[in-house]
C-alpha cells in the first residue's frame, strides 16, 4: 500500500504530537517538517527539516500546526503550491466561520481540498457537542474543561484586563465550603497584584474564597491535566428527561493530532474547498478501514 506523505508545518506542541501520530500510523509517513529558519534543530527528528514545503518533493497533504494568527497565510501558501491542507486553529463561532470562508476561497482558487477545525476543540469535541444537541434539541449544554473546572468563571477571569489566559477550578473543602483556584497567565505589562485584586473583587468571585495563582503558561498547565465533562440535559418540561454525559481525560494535542490524521484520510474523497468536520462524512475519516469500521461500530 502506498503511504500518504505528510508535511508538518510548525514543530510546537501540536506539531510534535503529529510527528508521533504519523510514526505510529501504518498508512502515512512523514515527508518532512517545515520550520522557521531561526528554529533550533531537533536531533530526535528522523525526517528532513526545511523552510518551505516545496523542498520536500511529493507531499500528499500538510498538517498546519502554527499559531492561530499565522494559519491563514500558511494555508494559502500551501494551497497555492497545490498541497491539500488540514488544520485545527483554536477558533469557534463567528471567527471559525470567517476563517473557514477565507480558506474556502483559496482552496477553490487553487482547486485543492482543505479540512479546517479538525482537532480536539474545535474538532472531535465539536462533533460530540453537536450530536448531543441533535438528540436533545431543547435543552442545555454544560461543558467544563477540567473535572471541577468552571467555564463561566474561566471566561470571567480571562476577561479581566492584563489576563492573557485563565483557568478557574473549584473545590469543596471538608467543611463543605467552595474554594476557587484561579490560574492566570498575564500579559507582559500586567501587574499581578492588580489582577488578583480585580478577580477577587469581581462580583462573580466575591461569594467564595478565591485564590489566584500566576502561572507562566495556561497551555502547559492544561497539557498536563486535560479533561472534559460535557453534559446535555433536556429542558425542564421536556417529557423525555433525556441527558447525555461525556467524561473524558486525555492529552489535548495528542487527540488533535489523531483527528488531523483522520481528516487526511478524508481528503481524497473531497472536492476543492474548505470543509469542517460537520461537512465531512464520518465514514470518510476511516479511509480504507471504512468497511471494517462500519461492520464493527454500526
Ligand atoms: N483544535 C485543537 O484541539 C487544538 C489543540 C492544540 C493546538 N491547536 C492549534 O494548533 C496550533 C499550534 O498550537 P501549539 O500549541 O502547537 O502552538 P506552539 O507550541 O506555540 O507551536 C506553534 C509552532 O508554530 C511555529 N511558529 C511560531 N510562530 C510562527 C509564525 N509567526 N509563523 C509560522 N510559524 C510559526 C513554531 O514552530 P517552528 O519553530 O517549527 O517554526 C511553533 O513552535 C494553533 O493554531 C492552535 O490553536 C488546536
Amino acid at each position: 500500500m502506498r503511504k500518504t506523505r505528510l508535511a508538518i508545518i510548525g514543530l510546537g506542541r501540536l506539531g510534535r504530537k503529529c510527528a508521533e501520530a504519523i510514526a505510529a500510523d501504518r498508512t502515512s509517513e512523514l515527508a518532512g517538517v517545515v520550520r522557521r529558519p531561526e528554529s533550533a534543530t531537533e536531533p530526535w527528528l528522523k525526517a528532513p527539516v526545511v523552510t518551505h514545503v516545496s523542498e520536500l518533493g511529493r507531499v500528499d497533504a500538510a498538517l498546519v500546526c502554527v499559531p492561530v494568527d499565522a494559519v491563514t497565510d500558511v494555508a494559502q501558501d500551501l494551497l497555492q503550491g497545490h498541497v491539500p491542507v488540514v488544520e485545527c486553529a483554536r477558533l469557534h463561532g463567528e471567527s471559525f466561520l470567517a476563517h473557514k470562508a477565507d480558506i474556502h476561497r483559496d482552496a477553490l482558487r487553487h482547486k485543492m481540498p482543505a479540512v479546517v477545525g479538525a482537532g480536539c476543540d474545535p474538532g472531535v469535541l465539536s462533533l460530540f457537542r453537536g450530536q448531543f444537541a441533535l438528540l436533545v434539541p431543547h435543552g442545555h449544554t454544560d461543558i467544563s474543561l477540567h473535572a471541577g473546572a468552571s467555564l463561566h468563571h474561566t471566561l470571567a477571569a480571562a476577561g479581566i484586563g492584563g489576563v492573557k489566559q485563565a483557568l478557574a477550578t473549584e473545590r469543596r473543602s471538608r467543611e463543605d465550603t467552595l474554594q476557587r483556584y484561579v490560574y492566570v497567565e498575564l500579559e507582559p505589562s500586567a501587574d499581578a497584584a492588580e489582577v488578583e485584586k480585580a478577580i477577587v473583587n469581581d462580583p462573580l468571585f466575591r461569594d467564595e474564597q478565591t485564590l489566584v495563582f500566576t502561572v507562566p503558561s495556561i497551555a502547559a498547565l492544561e497539557e498536563t491535566n486535560h479533561g472534559v465533562v460535557l453534559e446535555r440535559r433536556a429542558a425542564a418540561g421536556e417529557g423525555s428527561h433525556a441527558s447525555f454525559l461525556l467524561e473524558a481525560r486525555y492529552d489535548e494535542a495528542g487527540v488533535a493530532a489523531r483527528m488531523m490524521l483522520a481528516a487526511v484520510r478524508a481528503l481524497p474523497s473531497l472536492r476543492p474547498g474548505a470543509y469542517s468536520l460537520l461537512d465531512v462524512p464520518p465514514g470518510a475519516l476511516w479511509g480504507e478501514q471504512r468497511p471494517a469500521a462500519e461492520k464493527e461500530w454500526m
